[in-house]
């Protein structure tokens, strides 16, 4: 019998698409860490991907759901409660996706067409989870919702678009809907702002390679792994973190209290003595 700090507890986990995606980490260990789960992502993701060999990991129920459409996402939570045999204790949403990014449309030139969508499946998806969760009372006192986010949600980061106002929606969403659900049935919602990781969805940010080195660099821990990430998951689904509520946690060796390192210098310097040109 498996024994760890979710021992008892039961979840739904978002946005495992494949063996990279920081969603299947986070699915490993805490099912490692004794959590019984479902899991669920869009149908193309099912087509696409590879979710049914986690499940089969995993011992879990697959439960496809668009996490823009009302009625899949109620259908997921009631299949859930039946799976589980009534109310359960965390979330993970783990879904971002941007059709500007994927289009490489400059965000001066944005498709608002795109830029709707972009925020209905990577903010208002949130939202969407969390009300239809409150209505069917499906969450656990105690329990605990975190969603993934990025600094681009604080700060300017070139290339990653209309993700960037995704992210401060989503984080605002926590903490708004954090204060209604903490009021009233004593759930926890945060958000995890996670360095930049090596996945399918991080793959299609524009200059990504450069983006995860620069971060590194200036990281004094350097960045965090998804492994690290769903570490980290696990401690806040946990009982350990009962009172950390409508928080965005910063997730990132260090990364945004950063001004300038050592290491970034160097590498930055180097392209000075590399460059031909008179001005420096
Ligand atoms: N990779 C990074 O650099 C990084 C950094 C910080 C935060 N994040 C965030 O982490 C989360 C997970 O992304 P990832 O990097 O693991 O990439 P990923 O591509 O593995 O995961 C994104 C998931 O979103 C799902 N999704 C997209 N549209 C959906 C819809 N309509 N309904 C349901 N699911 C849908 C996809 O199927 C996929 O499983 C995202 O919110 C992302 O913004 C990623």
């Amino acid at each position: 019998m498996r024994e760890g700090l979710l021992q008892g507890k039961k979840g739904v986990i978002f946005g495992a698409l494949n063996d990279k995606s920081i969603a299947w980490h986070v699915a490993l260990k805490a099912w490692e860490e004794g959590a019984e789960l479902v899991l669920t992502n869009s149908p193309v993701a099912l087509r696409l991907g590879t979710i049914n060999e986690l499940a089969k990991i995993t011992g879990s129920k697959v439960i496809t759901a668009d996490a823009t459409k009302m009625d899949e996402i109620e259908n997921l939570f009631s299949q859930s409660m039946d799976v589980f045999g009534g109310k359960f204790d965390f979330i993970l949403h783990s879904i971002g996706m941007s059709p500007n990014v994927r289009k490489d449309i400059p965000y001066e030139q944005t498709s608002y067409e795109n830029m709707l969508k972009t925020f209905d499946i990577s903010a208002l998806s949130f939202h969407r989870i969390l009300q239809t969760c409150y209505k069917l009372d499906a969450l656990k006192e105690w329990g605990s919702v975190v969603a993934l986010s990025y600094v681009a949600a604080q700060r300017t980061l070139s290339g990653y678009n209309d993700m960037g106002d995704a992210k401060a929606l989503l984080e605002s969403i926590a903490r708004s809907f954090g204060y209604i659900y903490g009021r009233e049935r004593k759930v926890r919602i945060n958000t995890i702002s996670q360095s930049p990781t090596v996945t399918t969805a991080g793959s299609g940010v524009h200059g990504i390679d450069s983006l995860i080195d620069y971060s590194d660099r200036m990281s004094p821990l350097g960045n965090a792994t998804a492994g690290e990430c769903a570490d980290y998951c696990v401690s806040l689904f946990s009982d350990l973190t009962r009172k950390v509520t409508m928080q965005n946690l910063f997730h990132d060796g260090g990364f945004s209290s950063m001004g300038m390192s050592n290491r970034a210098i160097e590498q930055y310097q180097k392209s000075f003595e590399e460059c031909e040109c008179k001005d420096k």
